[in-house]
């Protein structure tokens, strides 16, 4: 029997969606989140594990790569692709903001805005009806309006911590996001059976994990 190919990143959401799937009775022994190998089999070797980097994992699922992926909302949000999003496993759950130093925005109808999610940002500031121009990074997006690169930045919050010690504040929520399971579109066709147990087995794991 063909195993089911699951993509996902490694890192915190990775460790909680492991735990997760142990919930469910899908066991991944071999794993350790401080090894490098990229390739993890189940315990009962019918669920084979690939770690892709984050941004790539929706592009696996939907070139058929892997059958079902793991990732963040604001990945899919961002850059759409033809999969199905089929579960909310609520973990990594977290919001995507406009943050800065609210008395700099008062009142701007331009605003250069920082962020690691351009399409997100655009978008966000466009249905207000403010003009921006948009400066993509790739990390440390926080130091972009500490250093006069931009007025305001659009990223993820989760604790709050890394805005509280650069001293900004959150300005507005753009965002809810939390972890979601996507499946390939021919896989769920051809793969029907098999998926849907795998779903339903991760909703089981999700009732005792919650
Ligand atoms: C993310 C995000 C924020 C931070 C938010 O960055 O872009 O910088 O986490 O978390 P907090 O609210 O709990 O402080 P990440 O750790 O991925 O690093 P990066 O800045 O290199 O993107």
């Amino acid at each position: 029997m063909d195993c089911l190919t699951v993509a996902m990143a490694k890192g915190r959401i990775a460790n909680q969606a492991i735990a997760l799937l142990q919930e469910a009775d899908i066991c991944f022994s071999d794993f350790t989140d401080k090894s490098r190998k990229l390739i993890f089999m189940d315990d009962s070797n019918s669920i084979k594990l690939i770690f892709v980097k984050a941004v790539d994992v929706p592009t696996y699922v939907e070139q058929g790569a892997a059958d079902i992926g793991v990732i963040g909302k604001d990945v899919l949000l961002e850059d759409p692709k033809d999969v199905y999003e089929l579960l909310d496993l609520a973990i990594g759950k977290c919001k995507l903001s406009v943050a800065g130093f609210p008395e700099k925005l008062n009142e701007q109808t331009q605003l250069t805005v920082a962020s690691k999610y351009p399409k997100i940002a655009k978008l966000h500031f466009e249905q207000k009806g403010i003009r921006t121009t948009i400066i993509e990074l790739n990390g440390s997006v926080e130091l972009a309006p500490l250093i006069g690169l931009a007025d305001c930045i659009v990223d993820i919050v989760e604790t709050g911590t890394t805005l509280k010690e650069n001293g900004l504040v959150v300005i507005e929520d753009v965002a809810e996001v939390s972890a979601r399971l996507i499946v390939n579109k021919a896989s769920f066709a051809i793969k029907t059976e098999r998926i849907q147990k795998f779903i339903a087995d991760v909703k089981t794991g999700l009732e005792v994990y919650s």
